[in-house]
């Protein structure tokens, strides 16, 4: 027997139901006029369909969730691979109810099927749970979940069989609604659960006969209330969980709506954000408390940040994980780096993948680092281009410092051992390595190792021309 997850009622536990989940994700998304298949398109920092993806599995375990794909469906396939649902193909998208149609072999296994839609991603495990909770104790065929909407245009309409009761007469698209329907305000949320048997051995029953010539899945309503089936809605508080997004524009406004529910939980876990309406934090980022947010931020994907921090205005932080009571100064760019704790950087700091700064270092003004191990309280506070370098404790990068990391065909490393210090306008030509305690002259091109608590002068020296401006003013005076 299949788990059936914690969701269920008590009422009916001891029956133990098994419940599937279908999500419905095969569509193109006409209204979007994008290359990309609709559920790939990103709210929060990630697709829809991996949002619905998220809150089905708080729900069911991945191996009891059905995606429905068709448009481009290897595509999406890849991206939510790594999440461990099924896949079901729908190779030609005619209509919800088609896609449950092509979807009725695997889930002949089930009892109970919840029906989500790939593009309404704020859905909560929750609600999901709650509508199938309702579903079970009303032992109904088909429970619809709506929601009060102040504009409901688009949406399909449900309609009660009376005002109070929970039993439903139909599901009416708005292309089909009368003037009269088309002012119901109670809108059909596209989430729904069936008893697997009743659902299929009716579903045949469904036509085409509508203007866009698709099986409706919202028509199962009317042919199972004709059928003399339980058909119910459970109605949700929270209308915003149920939005979708069939245009730029309401993805739009689902992009600011999560921002603005993750800026709140942060706010709650014990982060200060100031104008969190002008921070892009994305829905899988960590932040410890005490930690202070300014103004048009962005911190994105699967960026982790310790407690204590102050994130100035302007930087952009990707995939990187940042210590306890680091300062990031203005205009920072970090990609898939590691600060540790106490570390200082910017303004204007640009660390790529694999920097890896230490305890306490400075990384300053103008600074690139690509693939690099900064040691405990080190420095490179200037001007600086630290590529493939492995720098120890202690050491003291002059402005304007270069590693020459790059033949044309091969990278190589540059090793900088503990207490160094490198003379400004120094370039490193790797692979090199300086010795413990060496000093390296201002303005040196250091091809060959330094050895520890030496001195290399790696420069011409001066020559000085006594008078020889003067001579050459009195040379160009005109005569
Ligand atoms: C649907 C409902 C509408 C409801 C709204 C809520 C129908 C007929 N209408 O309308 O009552 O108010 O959702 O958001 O169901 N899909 C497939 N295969 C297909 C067609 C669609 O998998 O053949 C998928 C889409 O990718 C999408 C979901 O089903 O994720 C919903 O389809 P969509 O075309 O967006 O339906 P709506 O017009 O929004
Ligand atoms: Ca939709």
């Amino acid at each position: 027997m299949k788990k059936s997850g914690k969701a269920v009622s008590s009422k009916t536990s001891a029956t133990a139901p098994r419940i599937a989940v279908a999500i419905m994700a095969a569509g193109k998304g006409t209204r979007l006029k994008s290359q990309l298949p609709k559920v790939l398109h990103e709210v929060g920092g990630k697709p829809l369909l991996a949002h619905v993806i998220a809150a089905a599995t708080r729900v069911v375990p991945p191996a009891d969730i059905f995606a429905i794909i068709g448009h481009d469906a290897d595509r999406v396939r890849a991206a939510v691979a790594h999440t461990g649902v099924n896949f079901v193909l729908q190779s030609e998208q005619r209509g919800t109810g088609h896609a449950l149609m092509v979807a009725r072999e695997p889930l002949t296994d089930y009892d109970h099927v919840i029906v989500l839609s790939g593009d309404a991603p704020q859905i909560t495990p929750q609600t999901i749970a709650r509508l199938l909770n309702f579903h079970l104790d009303e032992q109904a065929t088909m429970t619809l979940l709506s929601a009060d909407l102040d504009q409901p245009t688009g949406y399909g309409r449900v309609v009660r069989r009376s005002a109070r009761s929970a039993e439903v007469q139909a599901v009416v698209e708005e292309k089909s609604a009368s003037p009269v329907q088309k002012k119901v305000t109670e809108i059909n949320a596209g989430f729904y659960v069936f008893s697997v048997p009743q659902l299929f051995s009716h579903i045949e029953k469904l036509s085409t006969a509508n203007p866009h010539a698709e099986y409706y899945l919202t028509d199962m309503a009317a042919v199972l209330r004709r059928a003399k089936q339980p058909v119910v809605v459970w109605k949700t508080k929270n209308s915003q969980e149920v939005l979708g997004a069939n245009t730029r524009a309401e993805l739009a406004v689902l992009d600011q709506q999560m921002r603005m529910t993750k800026c709140l939980q942060l706010m709650a876990e014990g982060v200060t954000i100031f104008y969190p309406a002008m921070c892009v934090i994305d829905a899988d980022v960590e932040i410890a408390p005490d930690t202070v947010i300014e103004p048009f931020v962005q911190i994105l994907g699967r960026s982790r940040i310790g407690s204590g921090c102050r994130i100035r205005s302007y930087s952009v932080i990707r995939d990187s994980e940042i210590g306890a009571g680091v300062f990031i100064r203005p205009g920072c760019i970090l990609e898939e780096a590691r600060i540790g704790p106490n570390a200082i950087l910017g303004p204007y700091s640009h660390l790529r993948s694999g920097s890896d700064i230490g305890e306490g270092a400075h990384v300053g003004n103008f600074v690139e680092t690509k693939k690099i191990k900064l040691g405990k309280g080190s420095k490179a506070n200037h001007l600086t281009y630290l590529g493939n370098a492995e720098i120890g404790a202690g050491v003291n990068i002059g402005a304007g410092t270069i590693t020459c990391n790059y033949d044309g065909v091969h990278k190589h490393t540059t090793i900088i051992e503990d207490d160094v210090f490198i003379g400004s306008d120094s370039t490193l030509v790797a692979p090199v390595r300086v010795g413990k305690g060496a000093y390296v002259a201002a303005a040196s091109c250091i091809t060959s190792d330094v050895p520890a608590d030496g001195l290399a002068l790696g420069r011409a020296q001066q020559i000085v021309k006594q008078g020889w401006a003067s001579a050459r003013r009195a040379a160009r005076k005109p005569k």
